[in-house]
């Protein structure tokens, strides 16, 4: 490689775009649901602890091992041990573009939500929102219920149009490379992205019924602890929220100066995104508290499905809302959708990154031919097959991807590499010495938090 390897331009440039990677769909939309589904209130004290076990010191290993090789995954795991070099390649290659095509299609339900906001064509559906999500929107309802993954009946043209716009800005932002591209994208996105959310956020305290919903979100329900489901639900949200096991934060991380504050980078990370989720959680619970006032029913009656739940309720809250609520609906749906770009962002990134660190490649090509790529197998979820596609593809790389990757990185850190070595390396240039317990750590916790996930999900499935 003749080409000087490219460089943040600054600290905060790099945090952003992390922040901007971990922040995404993942901390409104898909955090909500799943809160939802496993006990509401409950499922915060499982959610943090995952954050501490697993979370931070998986982000610190990710972190760690991309600035200690100056590579992505799989160039970084090739010069560990020649061996490994197909964990980075399954993680970029394979978990994350699944991944990739899925939640580009989610971003582009966002952006068509946008402009849906503006004339609310739910309102004349019978069976309102749910109906007219699932229904005349994305053509997976049938009379009898959703369509199977083999019912490909004609693609939504609205979503479809969407979807080329979505691949279109992320080719485009990708393409100019990180300096030119996606650090100035990112350091816009990411203050707009949180002044969004606080907005949101105040907006929704105000409106009638807000406390019983966060009644419903902060009351825990002691119960659920004991259903060991809910704990690996936790872990595999910590990893989806944090972008982990998908090459992408060692990716980022390989693009930092020799003298970096590792620790402070991940700690400022995970803290951002997971106290991200946490207060989006309250617009989202509180929004769903004026529901079911406005309803005169209880928050747990007001949701009926997990994956529709932004899609189904929002509209719903649109129509009901007192004041302004075409504005309501645009700032959600911006900030979904905002959330989202700068994670896809990340995830087409750390592709070109493993490509280029191996092969001498054309950027533009690369990405070019990426983003077309993904927008034509992204068709499929326009379809109406694409929620039982969403479904099975969203579970089965969790359970052989993520998690899977995650553990593997665990164990080749912390036994071939040395999970001493890389704490030494971590405490660098920052004033927090902890190497002497990381490597033990590593080894002990998470070997064991990991190994419970991935069988739990197995077992999950019988
Ligand atoms: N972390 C992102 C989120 O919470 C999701 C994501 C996963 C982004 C993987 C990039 C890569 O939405
Ligand atoms: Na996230």
């Amino acid at each position: 490689m003749s080409e000087q390897r490219e460089q943040w331009q600054s600290t905060a440039g790099f945090i952003m775009a992390a922040v901007g990677s971990a922040v995404g769909l993942g901390n409104i939309w898909r955090f909500s649901y799943v809160t939802y589904e496993n006990g509401g209130g409950a499922f915060l004290i499982p959610y943090v602890l995952a954050l501490f076990i697993v979370g931070i010191p998986l982000l610190l290993l990710e972190f760690g091992i991309g600035h200690y090789m100056k590579a992505s995954a799989p160039v970084s795991l090739f010069r560990i041990d020649r061996r490994f070099q197909w964990v980075g390649w399954w993680a970029v290659g394979f978990t994350m573009f699944g991944i990739l095509i899925y939640y580009c299609v989610v971003i582009a339900w966002c952006l068509s939500f946008i402009f849906f906001a503006l004339y609310q064509p739910w309102t004349g559906v019978e069976g309102g929102a749910n109906a007219f999500f699932f229904g005349e929107f994305l053509g997976a309802a049938t009379e009898d219920g959703l369509r199977g993954p083999f019912d490909l009946t004609g693609p939504n043209l609205t979503v479809l149009v969407a979807l080329a716009a979505v691949w279109a800005i992320n080719g485009v932002i990708v393409g100019r490379g990180l300096r030119a591209g996606v650090e100035p994208v990112i350091r816009v996105f990411i203050p707009l992205l949180f002044l969004l959310m606080i907005v949101l956020v105040v907006w929704s305290l105000f409106l009638p019924g807000a406390g019983q919903g966060l009644t419903w979100y902060l009351s825990p329900d002691w119960a659920k602890l004991a259903d060991w489901r809910v704990w690996v639900e936790a872990i595999t949200q910590i990893f989806f929220t944090l972008s982990l096991g998908f090459g992408i934060m060692i990716a980022y991380a390989s693009y930092l100066p020799e003298r970096s504050n590792i620790t402070r980078n991940a700690l400022i990370t995970a803290f951002a995104d997971s106290g991200f989720a946490i207060f989006a959680g309250v617009a989202v619970f509180a929004t769903l508290g004026f529901m079911a006032q406005a309803q005169g029913q209880g928050v747990e009656d007001v949701v009926t499905s997990g994956i529709g739940l932004a899609f189904v309720a929002y509209p719903q809250v649109i129509s009901e809302l007192p004041f302004l609520p075409t504005m309501f609906g645009v700032l959600f749906f911006s900030a979904l959708a905002i959330a989202g770009l700068s994670s896809s962002i990340s995830l087409i990134q750390a592709f070109v990154s493993a490509l280029s660190d191996k092969y001498e490649v054309d950027r533009t090509k690369v990405v070019g031919t990426l983003c077309t790529i993904g927008f034509l197998l992204g068709m499929v979820f326009t379809t109406g097959a694409g929620i039982a596609w969403l479904d099975i593809v969203d579970h089965f790389l969790t359970s052989y991807g993520l998690v899977l990757v995650g553990l593997l990185e665990a164990l080749i850190v912390g036994w071939v590499f040395g999970g001493e070595r890389l704490g030494s390396h971590i405490e660098g240039a920052g004033s927090f010495r902890f190497s002497s317990h990381y490597g033990t750590f590593m080894r002990l916790l998470m070997t064991g938090a990991l190994a419970f996930t991935w069988f739990g999900l197995h077992q999950a499935e019988d």
